[in-house]
């Protein structure tokens, strides 16, 4: 085959020589810009495994890049004048310059043609060519040619970067936080060879331009970096390599990716490598990895499917919906990571202690969990976790803290033994409102299973608040004992608290059971409905009327006497319910208010009505018992609410007295289109604890102590919410902690003899870990 690479970075270079190196009748060149030691940058990390595939396709080229990388497990961090160290993270570093030259050296030795100095302005220049591979970077004139086929979906992120080199060496991968009057600026610093330092400084853009940075040349900003951090640098200088840019040389991160990655142009067929097709923000720095392992991918499916050009178009095909997945993956990984350095000034760096700012760094990717961090460097997790539980309150010694969820945590007068909560289920199994053995049976269980607290299903405040005939509801006299018994088993049988969730369907009432047709409208039996519009929520549900003022104050004190009931009750914390489209939150959310009243418009107004109802309950409420508010913090649709939204809404609840935000999503607007995945709504919890200020609740999509433990650990929430999995298994907390091998767990006495033989079973089956 004639094959062209044009671009002579990591991608093309490897391409080529694993190509020649299959099978040395191919006729391939390599098509550069540039001169061969005038490369833009410095070094590049890449992981331990990256170098165990390219060992296995090309040992000399692995081999040389062994013997110039330096390697490092380390990581550390200075931020407010500490300094934390941990290890166990496994990288390489290579000078990008050292790398390029290691592969140019074997591309002529396998006799790849290099030519240099020639800028390529078309694929068409090369006729001839059975395969062009566009590798010509992030910029790709290949891709720019044909977009309209390839679709790429470029974004450019807020943050402002320059890739600077000092010989001031490092011997950690590490990273260096410094506070300005007009916020904070931040350095990836890595050593990649015997002499050399890349020093990337990193900051958003109104602090970059809040210095004027936008207008500093090169010289300036060297300048200004160099005082900046010049304490770690210890009289060395920073330098740059990029003169050949143009301006500041401060760039925006451009996240790239494309829908096709060949095409067929009518001589060649054209494909997409490396950065031209998809990149990898520097915060998890494998954007070369990708680009090498785009290389080995083609080149492998070749040596299976056949080198020949009528192979090429299967070839391709295949190549794309290899790569795709494990770059998505990757993607997704690099970008949470990328989306922390972006908001770290504003939402943690003045919140968090230099401990807990040290895990979530670690963490910032979520690919890396709790565990994943104990087996990197047991004894640095467990220096955290001690420092974790001493501040909750728990004074223990070195080796002896629980794990995070397991600590304590306290709010007003209510302090719960650990941070799991049996998160709001509906039951749909009460008498007239009336909780029954059902709920007996039902919370009991989960109360002798472990967890912290224990939240009712959202309970009515009247007979036409229900959602269903099945609800429970907090209104009649006798409602009062019937969850007194509920509430003194679980006191009197556990350590758990007990919580009740207090709300009003409003438009989404009057349904059926949810296992007889879930939102479907009673056929006979309902109610008149209310809400903020007269908006129905199925086409073919009743229409609520708008409620009137009149309606605004008979609701205010339906909540009003059902706090105080659940008061004689014995509950121990109070939840309003303003989330998934009932009453309160169709006030919320811009898609279900369209009032054109006080209670209607800007945030200020479309929350009057809850916090007016919220201020009331709280006057009613004993002051020593805390209070919870759950949101929607995204509406999963255009126009509707997202998390900037709950984070006002949260302020304000916070202002008003509210102890606790419990974050979930959705279920406003029918067609709503939410996007899940693991720990989906954390995200949610993580800006309102931080930005907002106030303890959260996180929940969704948790179903592993791991899940709990990096959200608590690294202060993205306070308490986490289990739901489904709390039907599948009411002792999840107890199982849980058996799986993580914790034994400082309390089991219910009567269930003691079982405890032994259930851990052992785990350990026997690889469940648990060893003791
Ligand atoms: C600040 C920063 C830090 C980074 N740190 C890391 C890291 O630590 N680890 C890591 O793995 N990755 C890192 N990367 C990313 C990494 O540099 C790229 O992902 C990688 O180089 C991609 O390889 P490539 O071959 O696809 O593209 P490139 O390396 O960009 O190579 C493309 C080549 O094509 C040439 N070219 C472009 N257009 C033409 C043309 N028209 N004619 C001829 N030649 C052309 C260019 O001159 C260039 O040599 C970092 C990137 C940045 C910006
Ligand atoms: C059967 C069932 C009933 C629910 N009822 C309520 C409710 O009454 N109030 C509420 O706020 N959320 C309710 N939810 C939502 C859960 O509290 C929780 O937010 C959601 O299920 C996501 O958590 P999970 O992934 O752990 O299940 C209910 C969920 C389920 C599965």
């Amino acid at each position: 085959m004639r094959i062209v690479c044009i671009g002579g970075g990591p991608a093309g270079l490897y391409f080529a020589l694993l190509m020649k190196k299959l099978n040395p009748a191919h006729e391939i060149a390599v098509v550069e810009r540039n001169r061969p030691y005038d490369t833009f940058g410095w070094g590049v990390v890449f992981s331990d495994a990256t170098m165990d595939n390219m060992r296995e396709w090309d040992p000399v080229t692995a081999e040389a890049i062994q013997v110039a990388f330096n390697h490092w497990d380390d990581i550390e961090l200075h931020f407010k004048d500490h300094t934390i160290r941990s290890g166990g993270h496994g990288f390489v570093g290579i000078g990008r310059k050292k790398m390029l030259n290691i592969l140019q050296a074997r591309c002529e030795e396998l006799g790849v043609e290099l030519v240099f100095d020639r800028d390529v302005e078309s694929d068409s220049e090369f006729p001839d060519a059975d395969l062009i591979i566009a590798s010509d970077g992030i910029n790709s004139r290949i891709r720019n040619k044909y977009a309209e086929v390839f679709k790429p979906d470029i974004v450019t992120r807020p943050n402002r970067y320059i890739w600077l080199g000092t010989n001031q060496l490092f011997d950690a991968f590490t990273f260096l936080f410094e506070k300005t009057e007009h916020g904070w600026f931040q350095a990836h610093v890595y050593k990649f060879d015997d002499t050399t330092t890349t020093f990337i400084v990193e900051c958003p853009e109104h602090v970059w331009l809040a210095h004027g940075l936008d207008k500093a040349g090169q010289e300036q900003s060297i300048e200004f970096c160099q005082k900046l951090f010049g304490k770690y640098l210890d009289g060395h200088r920073l330098m740059t390599n990029a003169r050949h840019l143009r301006g500041s040389a401060w760039l925006n991160f451009q996240r790239v990716k494309c829908e096709q990655w060949h095409h067929d142009n009518g001589r060649s067929h054209v494909v997409l490598m490396g950065d031209a097709v998809h990149t990898a923000h520097f915060a998890i720095g494998s954007g070369t990895k990708l680009a090498l392992e785009d290389a080995i991918e083609l080149t492998r499916l070749f040596r299976d499917e056949g080198d020949t050009p009528e192979h090429i178009p299967a070839v391709l095909e295949r190549y794309q919906a290899a790569r795709n997945i494990d770059v998505l993956r990757l993607q997704n990984a690099a970008w949470n990571a990328m989306e922390w350095f972006e908001v770290c000034g504003a939402r943690y760096c003045d919140t968090l202690e230099p401990e807990q700012f040290m895990y979530s760094m670690l963490t910032r990717s979520q690919r890396i969990s709790h565990e994943n961090l104990r087996l990197r460097d047991a004894t640095w997790l467990e220096g955290y976790e001690r420092w974790f539980a001493n501040n909750a309150g728990l004074p223990v010694k070195a080796g002896e803290a629980p794990p995070p969820m397991f600590t304590p945590f306290t709010l007003r007068g209510l302090t719960l033994a650990n941070r799991v909560v049996v998160s709001p289920m509906a039951m749909y199994s009460a008498d007239d409102g009336s909780a029954n053995d059902f709920h007996l049976v039902h919370f009991g269980a989960r109360a002798l299973g472990g967890a912290g607290l224990l939240y009712t299903e959202m309970t009515c405040v009247s007979p036409d608040a229900r959602i269903t005939p099945g609800c429970a509801g907090m209104y009649k006299p006798e409602h009062v004992n019937a969850w007194k018994r509920v509430v003194d088993f679980v006191h009197a049988n556990s350590g758990a608290k007990m919580g009740i969730q207090l709300g009003h369907a409003g438009r989404k009432g009057a349904t059926k059971l949810a296992w007889e047709g879930i939102d479907e409208p009673l056929e006979a039996g309902g109610w008149p409905l209310m809400s903020a519009s007269p908006l129905p929520y199925l086409p073919h549900s009743q229409v609520p009327r708008e409620m009137t003022r009149d309606d605004m104050e008979r609701v205010r004190d339906d909540f009003v006497r059902a706090t105080k009931m659940a008061f004689e009750a014995g509950f121990d914390i109070l939840e309003l319910h303003c989330a998934h489209g009932y009453l309160l939150s169709s006030f919320l959310s811009p898609l279900t208010n369209r009032r054109r009243d006080d209670y209607g418009g800007g945030h200020e107004n479309r929350v009057r009505f809850p916090l007016e109802v919220f201020r009331a309950m709280r006057a009613a409420w004993p002051s020593n018992r805390p209070m919870s508010v759950r949101l929607s913090c995204h509406d999963w649709f255009p126009g509707g609410n997202t998390a900037d939204d709950a984070v006002a809404f949260a302020r304000l609840f916070r202002d008003a007295g509210a102890d606790l935000i419990d974050c979930s999503s959705g279920q406003v607007w029918k067609g709503d289109r939410p996007v899940y995945g693991r720990m989906y709504q954390t995200p949610f919890a993580d800006r309102i604890r931080n930005e907002a200020g106030i303890p959260t609740v996180a929940v969704g999509a948790l179903y592993e102590a791991d899940h709990a433990n990096s959200i608590i650990a690294a202060g993205r929430a306070d308490l986490c919410a289990i739901a489904r999995p709390h039907l599948a298994d009411p002792a999840w907390t107890l199982h849980e902690a058996a799986k993580i091998g914790f034994d400082d767990v309390a089991w219910p006495k009567q269930y003691l003899s079982a405890r032994s033989q259930y851990e052992t079973n785990l350990r026997r089956e690889g469940g648990a870990p060893d003791k």
